[in-house]
């Protein structure tokens, strides 16, 4: 049976990914994670809701020994999904070499398999966060690439360069890489989402835990040249995401790319500020929340969304989930998490 090995399929993308590719493919599954800022309870979860069965390694990607050992039962791998990473921008600003370590040896191990075993489909996440402060909005594929703000974007920045430099030497080999805008909301079930292990860093966690009681929400900043005065992002609903990654995987395996590696933005297009994003959150669960305005937050781009057309166009991928469902979904599920459900 054909395998697709996912890594980080634990984490936030990476389980909704899971479940769109079980629920949408016949694939054999395998989920690789070491569950440094993920849950074991996560698994259960997915299988709760696609009913379908999926195998699991519990594995670090910078232990290349392990990797092959674990990797090599396997017969018949034909494409690799690569998730794991670390992610918190504020937390890659203080601990660079964490990030480096981490994001670009796993990449490295993960591709250097693929090269041995002759697996020539690979899709990698990259972010929004590669093009910097752009010049022009929306930002298209060939934007030019601006100073990485942070080293975690900057790993992004190099690993798309790695692959970049890597699939030519290797004849069969073809990658798609998948720039997230801003990932948020859950599964519609509001039976998975995302789930921060210590406290999050990102607007929508931070959201729906304020209006649970559990944080306190600031907006950074309300004097920025914007609609509103707060800062503008293209936020994407997570299911989405997770769909734009099985359509990517099978114009991979179809051998529908003429291109050795191709670049897709994921975003609606849609440019939301902090302020139309909370009162989205109110109007849709009926709730107001109390937060207070403070100082810009470094690092911050003031605007970016996505021009899509390429990923609409070639991939046949369209966001179906607009903010409002976004933020219904997010309330849903942090209320069942109020509820212990990970417990
Ligand atoms: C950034 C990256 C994104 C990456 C993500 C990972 C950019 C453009 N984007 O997203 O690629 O995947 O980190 O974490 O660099 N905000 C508040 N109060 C808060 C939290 C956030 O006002 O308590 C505001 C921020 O100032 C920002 C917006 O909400 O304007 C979104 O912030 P956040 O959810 O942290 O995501 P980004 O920083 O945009």
């Amino acid at each position: 049976m054909k395998t697709i090995i996912v890594t980080g399929g634990a984490g936030y993308i990476g389980s909704h990914t899971l479940i769109e590719l079980l629920e949408k493919t016949d694939f054999n599954i395998v989920s690789i994670d070491n569950f440094s800022n993920s849950d074991k309870n996560t698994y259960t979860r997915v299988s709760k809701i696609t009913n379908k069965l999926f195998e699991t390694i519990e594995l670090d990607l910078c232990d290349k020994n392990a990797l092959t050992k674990a990797l090599n039962k396997y017969e018949s791998i034909v494409g690799v999904i690569h998730f794991a990473a670390f992610k918190t921008v504020p937390e890659s600003v203080s601990l660079p070499l964490k990030y480096y370590n981490n994001n670009l040896t796993s990449l490295i191990n993960l591709l250097d398999y693929c090269k041995e075993k002759n697996i020539n489909n690979f899709i990698f996440s990259s972010s929004c966060s590669v093009y910097g402060n752009a010049d022009k909005l929306p930002v298209t594929e060939e934007t030019p690439l601006k100073k990485a703000e942070s080293s975690y974007a900057h790993t992004k920045q190099i690993g798309e360069e790695i692959i970049n430099y890597f699939a030519p030497s290797v004849s069969s080999f073809k990658a798609i890489i998948l720039r997230y805008f801003n990932p948020v909301g859950a599964h519609i079930s509001g039976e998975n989402g995302e789930l921060p292990i210590s406290k999050p860093n990102n607007l929508v966690p931070i959201i729906t835990q304020t209006a649970s009681g559990k944080n306190n929400l600031t907006v950074f900043g309300n004097d920025y040249d914007t609609v509103d005065g707060t800062c503008i992002r293209d936020y994407i609903h997570v299911s989405d995401i997770a769909d734009a990654h099985v359509k990517a995987l099978i114009y991979l395996i179809e051998s529908k790319s003429s291109e050795k590696v191709s670049v897709f933005n994921l975003g609606t297009g849609t440019g939301v500020s902090v302020l139309q994003a909370i009162k989205s959150f109110e109007k849709m669960n009926n709730l107001t929340l109390n937060y207070t305005i403070g100082d810009r937050r470094p690092g911050d781009v003031i605007a970016v969304y996505a021009n899509n057309e390429k990923a609409k166009s070639i991939l046949k991928w369209e966001p179906k989930l607009n903010i409002d469902d976004m933020m219904l979904s997010a309330w849903k599920w942090q209320q069942n998490l109020n509820k212990g459900l990970t417990n």
